[in-house]
């Protein structure tokens, strides 16, 4: 009997695969099996493919770039003949309140979260439906759900990408074609590192106030992608699954950072 679980052997293109989540599911993939398709802006992506061997390839291009994606999936679909799913991880955040946001930096929200996130999935879609299947998943984040302060820009574009994926599973999910969210919470990557030199004490405090007592890894981000991407979760589509320790369960912060007993 056929491992619903297994991705090996199956292609998948991961955006934002140089650091944080997206190398985390990057490795995890690979490990697996599959052969991966990583892509960012980031150069050093090139030094992780070349770590990852002949399962990975590398390409660096800038997500928003009005070709990049139809040229990573024709390259793809040139070497390995087939898409099987999509990781849309890359992402970028901007600071700000409505009144301190720049018009600049609310447009590179919305074009690298929001637009780059379309661009891959459009790109994805032909092969996807020509073979009748595929699944497709977009990063976005519990501030989608919820919001924080000092945020607007990427609050907004991260609560579009939840929209963005209910119309794509709606659209597509008769084809064969799933998409799903996931919504993280805190977690250790250079993203997180970011917001802490911003915000002095963030990471102490996000672990501090979260119901597991810490932030999360994206190896535990790149599980669930893994799972979603598999047969084994055939019948979720439309879906937002948040990944946050218990956090958006919550109506306020544990009373202490122990647990009770
Ligand atoms: N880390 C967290 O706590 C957290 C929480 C909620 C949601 N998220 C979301 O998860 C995803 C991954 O976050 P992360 O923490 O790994 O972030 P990260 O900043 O550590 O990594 C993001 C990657 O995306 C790449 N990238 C950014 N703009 C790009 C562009 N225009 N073209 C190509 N690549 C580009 C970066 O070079 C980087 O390698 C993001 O969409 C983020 O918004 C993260």
């Amino acid at each position: 009997m056929t491992d619903p679980f297994r991705v090996g052997g199956r292609v998948y293109v991961v955006t934002g695969a140089a650091t944080g989540i997206g190398e985390a599911i990057a490795r995890e993939l690979v490990a697996a099996g599959a052969a991966v398709a990583l892509v960012d802006i980031a150069p050093k992506l090139r030094g992780l493919a070349a770590e990852l061997g002949d399962q990975a390839s590398a390409h660096v291009v800038d997500i928003v770039e009005r070709d990049a994606a139809r040229a990573v999936v024709e390259h793809v679909l040139a070497t390995r003949g087939r898409i099987d799913g999509l990781v849309n991880s890359a992402g970028a955040v901007v600071n700000g309140t409505a009144l301190t946001t720049t018009d600049d930096d609310w447009e590179r929200a919305m074009a690298v979260n929001v637009t780059g996130t379309l661009r891959f999935v459009r790109a994805v879609l032909p092969p996807m439906l020509d073979r009748g299947r595929g699944s497709v998943i977009n990063l976005g984040s519990v501030v989608g759900v919820r919001a924080r302060e000092d945020g607007i820009g990427y609050i907004t574009a991260k609560a579009a990408v939840l929209g963005l994926t209910r119309s794509v599973a709606l659209d597509f999910g008769r084809c064969g074609v799933r998409c799903n969210s996931v919504s993280p919470g805190a977690v250790d990557t250079p993203m997180l590192r970011a917001y802490e030199q911003r915000n002095p004490g963030s990471l102490q405090r996000l672990a501090d106030t979260n119901y597991l007592g810490r932030v999360g890894t994206g190896t535990e981000i790149a599980h669930l992608c893994r799972f979603l991407l598999s047969d084994a979760s055939s019948y979720l589509n439309g879906t937002d699954i948040v990944i946050d320790g218990g956090a958006l369960a919550a109506f306020e912060p544990p009373r202490s950072p122990t647990a009770p007993r």
